[in-house]
């Protein structure tokens, strides 16, 4: 069938709640689009470190890294306490991994228009206030202090930039905007500021835009047809993909890649959901977000042709059980 012949070798983190019911339906839509690939699971989330305090040892790290790519589905139990999956799994992933780019795209369709809008966030996914720097001091007392730093490295801010131009230099309108909240994150803001406008010199036919955070909340919701490829800092795109994924058809739609572009290791694909435990093992959760992370990774695996093929048979709106949907867009692409 229509794949690049080459045999695919994915580690599957299911996860907690819904996370391995959609994973299992997302990996039968990618068998049934021809794609030739080899699965391993690993068991890992809260439930795992609840039975034996595993969350990701440095031994699992190293195996995770001969794989060509990590399919998760959510992670996240309740009992485990704030921070120790978040931190010590998925972070310690995008970290040592180096997944620096969080590129989430979203298809909808905005109030008072009829044309759908298309556009990707690509947020920064290693730095910012997420790396956590900061402490505290004279906890429980009147006295209280906590501190909670934000890393921007030159670096990490440029490599962020460029690969949001270059996704922006071959697409069809062409066109980057950045958001940050420069007038008030002065320091952060000014490297961001200056380094787009020194990687947008490198791209005469890409336009760009600036957006302050605030405003982007507004545009995301009343004109999201404004944007082509957003790019931004690590916080304010975690905030900024969930309403994303809100005003897109919702967040069982919202997908996402988090890519080491420079592929000195597996990337791994996951969509922006979380684990839902109120309604996990019910079959009733919609898998087209696992789904369409499954075509993120097929386009990154060269494989597009069977990622657009998965895009297509989803774009038909199916109602039923996960795995009645699972079925119904398996059977497009067989049919
Ligand atoms: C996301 C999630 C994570 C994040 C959490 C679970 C740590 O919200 O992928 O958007 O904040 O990045
Ligand atoms: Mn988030």
């Amino acid at each position: 069938m229509s794949n690049s012949g080459a045999q695919h070798r994915i580690a599957v983190i299911g996860g907690d709640g819904i996370g391995p019911e959609v994973t299992a339906v997302a990996l039968k839509v990618v068998a049934a689009a021809g794609v030739d690939m080899v699965t391993t699971e690993f068991d890992l989330g809260g439930a795992r470190y609840l039975r034996d305090g595993e969350v990701l040892s440095d031994e699992t790290l190293a195996e995770l890294r001969h794989f060509d790519a990590i399919l998760l589905g959510a992670v996240g139990t309740p009992g485990v306490p704030p921070g120790v999956i978040e931190r010590g799994l998925l972070l310690k992933m995008r970290f040592e991994l180096d997944l620096y780019v969080n590129q989430r795209p979203f298809v909808g369709t905005a109030p008072g228009h009829d044309r759908p809008h298309e556009f990707v966030v690509i947020r920064e996914n290693t730095e910012g206030p997420y790396v956590g720097e900061g402490g505290v001091l004279r906890k429980g007392t009147p006295f209280e202090v906590a501190t909670q730093g934000s890393v921007n490295t030159r670096m990490g801010v440029e490599r962020c930039i460029r690969y949001a131009f270059e996704l922006a230099a071959g697409r069809e309108r062409r066109h980057v905007t950045l958001v940050h909240k420069t007038n008030v994150l002065t320091f952060a803001g000014n490297l961001w500021e200056r380094t787009f406008d020194e990687v947008a010199a490198d791209y005469p036919d890409v336009g760009t835009a600036y957006n302050h955070v605030d405003a982007a909340c507004i545009y995301f919701v009343q004109d999201p047809h404004r944007y082509d490829v957003v790019v931004t800092d690590n916080l304010f795109g975690d905030i900024l993909t969930d309403l994303g994924g809100a005003v897109s058809g919702g967040i069982g739609l919202a997908s996402s890649a988090n890519l080491n572009p420079a592929r000195t290791g597996p990337s791994m694909f996951e969509p922006v959901h979380g684990s839902a435990p109120d309604i996990a093992g019910q079959n009733v959760a919609n898998p087209v977000a696992a789904i369409l992370s499954a075509a993120l990774m097929l386009d990154f695996l060269d494989e597009t042709a069977a990622a657009d093929r998965i895009r297509a048979a989803c774009a038909e709106p199916v109602i039923g059980s996960t795995t009645h949907v699972g079925d119904e867009i398996a059977a497009r692409l067989q049919g």
